[in-house]
């Protein structure tokens, strides 16, 4: 960090954080499939670990959403985690989360769930600080920063319908 001035642009890959586990029978619901919410706290985890290192200040959960359940994943099969920021506000980031399954026999790999975790960094004190500029490097990247931007946009609506709506009796 460059104190005092501006922060130093942060290239997306410096946040990919990658966790590989075992899915065991107490992950499981009684259909031998890994419970959803046990899915959900391992990408909020995979998640600030990737903003941790954008930002590299303590982080909060803001927002999960866009959580799609695609494909179940059986105890006996493995879970990967992916996760890397797509896009940054002034204090907040978007991370996007993939998990994957893989059968370890067959080495079948594909997608099993996807979600957008918003984490917001913290000063010393528990506030909201400003983070990198993040730095796309490649098409990938930048088509992924854009369509991010969109979703923010579409937040940003959504929260002030919602504090719009407050105290209306509606
Ligand atoms: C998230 C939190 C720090 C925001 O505090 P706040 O006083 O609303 O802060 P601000 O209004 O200054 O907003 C700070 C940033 O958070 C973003 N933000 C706030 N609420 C948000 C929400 N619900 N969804 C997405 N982003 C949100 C704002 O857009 C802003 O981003 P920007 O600086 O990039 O533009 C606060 O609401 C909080 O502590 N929430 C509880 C978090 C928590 O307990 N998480 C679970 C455990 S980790």
């Amino acid at each position: 960090m460059d104190e005092g001035g501006a922060l130093a642009p942060v290239p997306v890959s410096a946040s990919r954080t990658v966790r590989s586990e075992l899915v065991f029978p107490n992950d499981a619901n009684p259909a031998g499939n890994i419970f959803g919410g046990r899915v959900l706290m391992l990408m909020d985890v995979v998640g600030a670990i990737a903003a941790r290192r954008h930002s590299r200040r303590q982080v909060v959960t803001a927002e999960i959403d866009s959580v799609d359940f695609l494909r179940p994943i059986r105890v006996g099969e493995c879970i990967e985690l992916v996760a890397e920021v797509s896009a940054v506000g002034r204090t907040s980031m978007e991370v996007e989360v993939h998990a994957y399954v893989e059968d370890l026999f067959t080495g079948r790999h594909a997608v099993s769930a996807t979600a957008y975790l918003t984490y917001v960094a913290l000063d010393e004190g528990g506030r909201p600080t400003p983070v990198p500029p993040l730095l796309c490097e490649t098409e990938g990247q930048r088509a992924r920063m854009r369509e991010a931007e969109a979703r923010r946009a579409e937040r940003l609506a959504r929260r002030r319908r919602r504090a719009g709506g407050e105290g209306s009796g509606t």
